[in-house]
């Protein structure tokens, strides 16, 4: 080698080395906090650090390769272009305190642009009192937790009154995921949307949220669902998406053993015409749920659409003979009560006689009666030799309000034999009908019946022009309801 080539490799060794401890300090700067717990972070940075502050030493130690490369330069740049615009806007300073929680990039970009006390933040629980930072940038934190809704009260949870929170998703494009999204985060507005350019090319929705000043409302107030006047919080946005639904059927079938079962393929379910994601938790109640296989198994969980989320499931039915069943199925919850407007236990006679024609307690031989909760209680007042039942019986409004929240995508499917012309009246009232997402409803109407042309089912007395008004108010008041069969 000659002495011209010796020295220019000496040199390359030295810059190399400058290069490298450059890239040394400012790693090692670079606070990265958090008390991520749940979540693994994509970073390798981050993952390396989730118990706390990292030192010097395990800075220089665990600096990832990926740091130099011209990608992640490449990466700090893309942030920084997004992130001048809100310096720009005033909502960030030289002197804010910013917490970055989609990762290192951003809190580099942040102290590239003057951000000086910029950090980059993982996990749901943060090491910050509440009330304590300026400006929070989600990036795409949200969309890559498993756990959105704690993470975005987490967020919340330590902005300063009047601090910002900026969210990259590539959810939030229709109204009814937006409106999602902020049902996470209620003590914060949206003060802006705008559509960018994600790094792949995909597009994103950047979102500007400011933390209300009044604290008051910080304390989960909006999550009952309702408003102070009954109606349904959102209820616009889902008109919308009751607008794209099927029609109700409006004239009466003259042979609804088909026209009803056919109606099922016209189904426009709500994951279909809308993002069903920024939800808490993701329920089914099945109300009067009968065997395992009837529809839970049968529809719910295969036919169902849910956007690969695990849904908690609870199956209603008072009927003893069906509560076996359940007890080896996972993630079902058994409620072994009659679904009624009260708490209280509710007796009634089933009618094993020979049949009398027009008797509403005759027991099918297929069909138990024991759903059929006002029948039976027209039945005390008379005097009946018949089998008696006592049937605990709850609030089904209630324990839906102590159940779910705003918050979480909840499905319901209701066949109480009648009973959903006192249930549907008292969910409305109570404003539980507002946390139903979807509404399957059987409507038990005295409709023409199969085996004998000309003659209606003697089983119930409401008329289909009663189904189709308890329909009709229900997607009035902005719940996405379905007849079912
Ligand atoms: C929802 O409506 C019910 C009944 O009208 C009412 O009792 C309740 O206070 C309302 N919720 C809110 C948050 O106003
Ligand atoms: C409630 O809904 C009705 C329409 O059904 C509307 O006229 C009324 O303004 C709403 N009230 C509030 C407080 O949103
Ligand atoms: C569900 O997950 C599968 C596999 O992870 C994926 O291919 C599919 O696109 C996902 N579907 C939806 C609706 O997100
Ligand atoms: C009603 O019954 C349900 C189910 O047993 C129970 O969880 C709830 O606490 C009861 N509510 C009242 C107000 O007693």
């Amino acid at each position: 080698m000659n002495p011209a080539r010796r020295v220019s490799l000496t040199r390359a060794v030295l810059l190399l080395a400058v290069v490298a401890l450059g890239v040394w300090l400012l790693c090692a700067e670079l606070a990265v906090v958090g008390g991520g717990e749940g979540r693994v972070s994509t970073d390798p940075a981050i993952r390396a650090t989730v118990a706390g502050r990292r030192t010097h030493a395990q800075a220089a130690v665990r600096t990832p390769a990926a740091w130099r490369t011209r990608e992640w330069r490449r990466a700090v740049d893309r942030h920084a272009a997004v992130l001048r615009r809100h310096l720009a806007d005033g909502m960030l300073a030289a002197s804010s305190h910013a917490v970055c929680l989609g990762g290192v990039h951003e809190a580099m970009a942040l102290r590239e642009l003057g951000v000086v006390g910029a950090v980059a933040g993982d996990g749901h629980r943060l090491p910050f009192p509440d009330s304590s930072v300026d400006f929070v940038l989600a990036g795409r934190a949200l969309d890559n937790s498993k756990r959105q809704a704690d993470l975005a009260s987490e967020a919340a949870r330590v902005m300063k009154p009047d601090g910002h929170l900026v969210v990259l998703t590539s959810g939030a494009s229709d109204a009814y995921s937006l409106r999602s999204l902020q049902a996470l985060l209620p003590s914060l507005r949206l003060l802006r949307s705008r559509v960018i350019n994600g790094a792949d090319g995909s597009t994103l929705q950047e979102l500007v949220f400011r933390k209300h000043v009044d604290i008051s409302t910080t304390s989960g107030s909006s999550s009952n669902g309702n408003n102070s006047a009954g109606n349904c919080t959102g209820r616009d946005h889902k008109l919308q998406i009751i607008g794209l639904a099927e029609p109700l059927i409006q004239e009466e079938p003259v042979k609804p053993w088909i026209t009803l079962k056919r109606n099922i393929k016209n189904i426009r379910y709500l994951p279909a015409l809308a993002d069903i994601g920024f939800k808490r938790r993701y329920v089914y109640v099945d109300v009067g749920a009968r065997s395992y296989g009837s529809s839970i198994g049968s529809w719910f969980r295969k036919q169902y659409p849910k956007q690969n989320h695990t849904f908690e499931v609870y199956a209603v039915e008072a009927d003893p003979a069906f509560h076996a069943d359940y007890a080896s199925r996972k993630g079902v919850t058994l409620l072994p009560y009659a679904a009624w407007v009260r708490n209280e236990t509710l007796t009634f006679e089933i009618n094993d006689g020979p049949g009398k024609k027009g008797d509403s307690n005759a027991r099918k031989p297929s069909g138990r009666g024991m759903g059929r909760i006002r029948h039976a209680a027209g039945a005390m007042k008379g005097v009946s030799s018949g089998e008696v039942r006592r049937i605990p019986a709850f609030d089904l409004a209630e324990w839906l309000k102590r159940t779910a929240s705003e918050q979480d995508y909840v499905v319901m499917k209701m066949d109480v034999e009648g009973t959903e012309f006192d249930l549907i009246p008292r969910m409305i009232d109570s404003g539980a009908i507002c946390l139903v997402d979807e509404l399957f409803l059987e409507c038990h109407y005295n409709r023409w019946q199969r085996c004998c042309p000309g003659e209606r089912s003697p089983k119930y007395q409401n008329t289909y022009g009663e189904c189709l008004e308890l329909f009709t108010s229900l997607r009035n008041s902005g719940v996405l309801v379905h007849q079912w069969w």
